[in-house]
């Protein structure tokens, strides 16, 4: 492909073995992944031309495409080169990373999963945020939702999956309800987690996080280490719903974002109603760490003269 191709600055994908403008990207119709939800997913992030914990998204991708017995004929280093490789071509110095594993396009009148191969598909497009600018900055308004979110007893939520139809009605129960992001609980008066977030909650100087019916996000393990690292007492258990309503702070995980402060709950401040010490001291060391290279598979030869935001020579 031409890699100064205008094109590639909205994102690079790679199919088939081959990398092209993302707009471009197609996947066979009667693939599994795409009739029947049957797929596992990875999303890495690119911060100024730099993956964070590249290496552990990959390993998180080979354990759910293990735990849903599928396997793709590349290493851990070949997609790692495929990743660096779509956000090189794409100019992108901030970039959102997904990899996919389909179950594959069964043979003609086959529904048994096992007579198909499996399918990788990658891309990198600019980077997704949950909240803007001043959402980031004065906190999102949140509300309690009343979907339950499918129970681990069903869909392992610790294999990241496409099965976002409860996460999806929370976002328009969050619209209808003038808020941006929707909690769901589990039916059994715990909170779990949002559309592509994890939920903290702190009182009284102590983190905590729910420990059961939710994808294990990374950067709810990468607070997990902050607060190692910055003596704060955090903890994964179940948290009750009616513990959201007293939290002195109240903040969301996501790679699609990194660490956001919720300032309205259900219409009612949260705290002081802006962000609080700990979620604004996380925050800012979240991307200041990142940004001396904390984690980082640095992205190296990028197209000189591109036209995204990657416009980079190094
Ligand atoms: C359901 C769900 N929970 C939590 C998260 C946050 O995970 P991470 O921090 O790895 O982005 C995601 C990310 O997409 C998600 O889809």
């Amino acid at each position: 492909m031409n890699v100064l191709d205008p094109r590639n600055n909205h994102g690079v994908a790679y199919v088939d073995d081959a990398y092209m403008p993302v707009h471009e990207a197609r996947m066979p119709l009667l693939d599994r992944g795409f009739v029947r939800s049957d797929a596992t997913y990875d999303v890495a992030h690119v911060w100024k031309g730099s993956f964070f914990r590249l290496d552990d998204h990959i390993d998180r991708f080979f354990s759910s495409m293990h735990a849903l017995r599928m396997a793709l004929p590349h290493s851990h280093e070949e997609i790692a080169a495929i990743l660096i490789e779509c956000v090189r071509l794409s100019g992108l110095r901030d970039a959102y990373v997904q990899m996919t594993c389909t179950r594959g396009v069964p043979p003609p009148s086959s529904r048994d999963p096992r007579d198909c191969s499996n399918r990788f598909y990658a891309f990198a497009t600019p980077f997704v945020w949950i909240a803007n600018d001043t959402q980031r900055r004065d906190g999102l308004p949140m509300v309690l939702s009343s979907v339950t979110r499918i129970p681990p007893e069903s869909v392992d939520p610790r294999i990241k999956n496409f099965h976002w139809l409860d996460l999806t009605m929370g976002i328009f129960e969050a619209y209808d309800r003038q808020a941006i992001v929707a909690l769901l609980h589990d039916g059994h008066g715990n909170v779990t987690e949002g559309a592509g977030f994890n939920v903290f909650v702190v009182k009284n100087g102590v983190l905590s996080s729910p420990a059961r019916g939710v994808f294990e996000g990374m950067t709810r393990r990468t607070v997990s280490e902050l607060c190692v690292l910055l003596e704060l007492p955090c903890e994964f258990r179940l948290v009750r719903v009616l513990e959201m309503l007293d939290a002195d702070e109240i903040f969301l995980t996501s790679t699609a974002g990194g660490i956001m402060p919720v300032c309205l709950l259900d219409g009612r401040p949260v705290g002081t109603g802006m962000p609080g010490p700990i979620t604004a001291l996380l925050m800012s060391e979240y991307w200041a760490r990142q940004e001396q290279g904390w984690l980082g598979t640095p992205v190296t030869n990028y197209p000189i003269n591109a036209n995204g935001n990657g416009a980079c020579t190094s």
